[in-house]
């Protein structure tokens, strides 16, 4: 068998981990893989937006499956050239990538569907924008409604800032992505972030998770792309996650079918559990990163086969996902300056890992077999144990260990999961 996976970050380097396990025999290949996947896998020299060239490559290569990693590809069209090149494709089309590459198309479905989520209007004029602002009053949340890597979402203390936010973004501070704008209603409760492999109206739910998106401890400072996660979640029961299932994933997957954009792969429920229940923050149209570090290392069961099941389109019912009676804490390893702009370069040291523990890289390099720090996110340490504080303490510890000129880390992921077990 012949696997590609495209994209070169955590996540991705999380999926080969698991996709080698459950395939030990087949050949894999990665787009410009990082520094961790490159000794497991035969690097593609073609960037993951270069949707022709990359189709091409699978063909000329007889590719058995395509899992796409990231969703600026996806958006472009990748799944959608690959299928069309006759090579099986996990990852949704780009029209049905819309659910997270354009959050007023998302929230237009979701309005049409009646999902539970903020109360918002999509605004191009700035004066209409901050008219609404006052109406709904701070907090408030403003959004440009196109990719904007995790940083696209400006939560608003004030109306001051709010109309401030919008009149830059509608100006241009977002570029293309910011030329439309959500403005919605802020949602009080604790973020959830549900995982569901779906081959159109059929899905099954993965391990929910948590991730830590600011860059400060006690969850303060500006979002980044994500400093940490951890799985299971405390406080989520199967009855949440049915509720979960009927009144939010499978009313967007039946909208998104009826529309025509019919949804296979990964899709991401990002939601806020309020005191009214569970309402939608945004869906993703791909595995998340880091909560995919936590979550695959957890999956009992392969992964490969639900993947191959809707990359072909035969149906998810003989997949049901089991998962390891255990917890994972996942400390990500930053450059400083990060989510702002970081030096790369730096050598790094990864000593000897303890039992359960398990590095991914996202941005590391192998220049003359030295491995170096070449991202913003540079490490992810994953801890595995029966027990969650042992899972936690060994995480840090680990993110500790290892060394690179300028590491930043947050010691304090899995804080609230931490506090509901005291
Ligand atoms: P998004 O880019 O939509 O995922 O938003 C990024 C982060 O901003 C979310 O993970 C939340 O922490 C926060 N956020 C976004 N929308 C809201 C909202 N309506 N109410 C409260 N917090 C929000
Ligand atoms: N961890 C958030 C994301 O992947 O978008």
């Amino acid at each position: 068998m012949r696997i590609l996976i495209v994209g070169n970050g955590g996540r991705e380097h999380t999926l080969l981990w698991k996709l080698r396990r459950d395939a030990p025999g087949a050949a894999f290949y990665a787009t410009r893989p990082n520094g961790g996947m490159a000794p497991h896998c035969a690097a593609v020299d073609i960037a993951p937006t270069d949707v022709v060239a990359l189709a091409g490559w699978a063909v000329a290569n007889r590719i058995d499956l395509a899992v796409v990693g990231p969703e600026t590809p996806l958006a472009a069209g990748l799944a959608d050239r690959m299928k069309r090149s006759g090579v099986p494709v996990f990852g949704p089309s780009a029209g049905a990538a819309r659910i997270e590459s354009s959050k007023a198309f998302a929230k237009d479905l979701m309005a049409g569907a009646g999902v539970p989520t903020a109360a918002y209007e999509v605004h191009t004029d700035a004066d209409r924008a901050a008219a609404f602002i006052e109406s709904v009053g701070a907090p408030v949340v403003v959004k440009a409604s196109g990719l904007a890597a995790g940083k696209g979402a400006i939560v608003c203390g004030t109306v001051e800032e709010a109309v401030t936010a919008a009149r830059d973004m509608l100006s241009g501070s977002f570029g293309e992505a910011g030329r439309k704008a959500v403005v919605e209603e802020y949602m009080e409760g604790e973020e959830l972030s549900v995982f569901c492999l779906a081959d159109g109206e059929e899905f099954v739910p993965l391990l929910s998770s948590q991730d830590h998106k600011r860059i400060g401890e006690g969850d303060t400072g500006p979002n980044t792309g994500g400093m940490g996660a951890y799985a299971p979640v405390g406080f989520v029961t199967d009855a949440l996650i049915e509720e979960v299932g009927d009144r939010v994933v499978a009313p967007v997957l039946t909208a998104l079918a009826e529309g025509g954009n019919r949804f296979s792969g990964l899709l991401y429920a990002g939601l806020m559990i309020t005191r009214e229940g569970p309402k939608v923050v945004e869906f993703n149209c791909r595995f998340g990163d880091p909560e995919t570090q936590a979550v695959l290392p957890l999956l009992a069961s392969s992964l490969l086969e639900p993947m191959m099941a809707v990359a072909e389109g035969s149906g998810l019912a003989d997949h049901a996902p089991v998962f390891a009676d255990a917890a994972a804490v996942t400390t990500v390893l930053a450059a400083s300056g990060y989510p702002g702009s970081y030096d790369k370069g730096a050598p790094i040291d990864i000593p000897p890992l303890p039992r359960g523990a398990e590095v991914f890289h996202a941005g590391t390099a192998l220049r003359s077999g030295r491995l170096v720090a070449s991202g913003g996110r540079v490490l992810a340490v994953t801890a595995l144990d029966r027990d969650f504080e042992r899972a936690r303490t060994v995480s840090r510890a680990v993110a500790q260990a290892i060394t690179f000129e300028g590491k930043y880390y947050r010691k304090d992921i899995g804080w609230r999961e931490a506090e509901r077990r005291s």
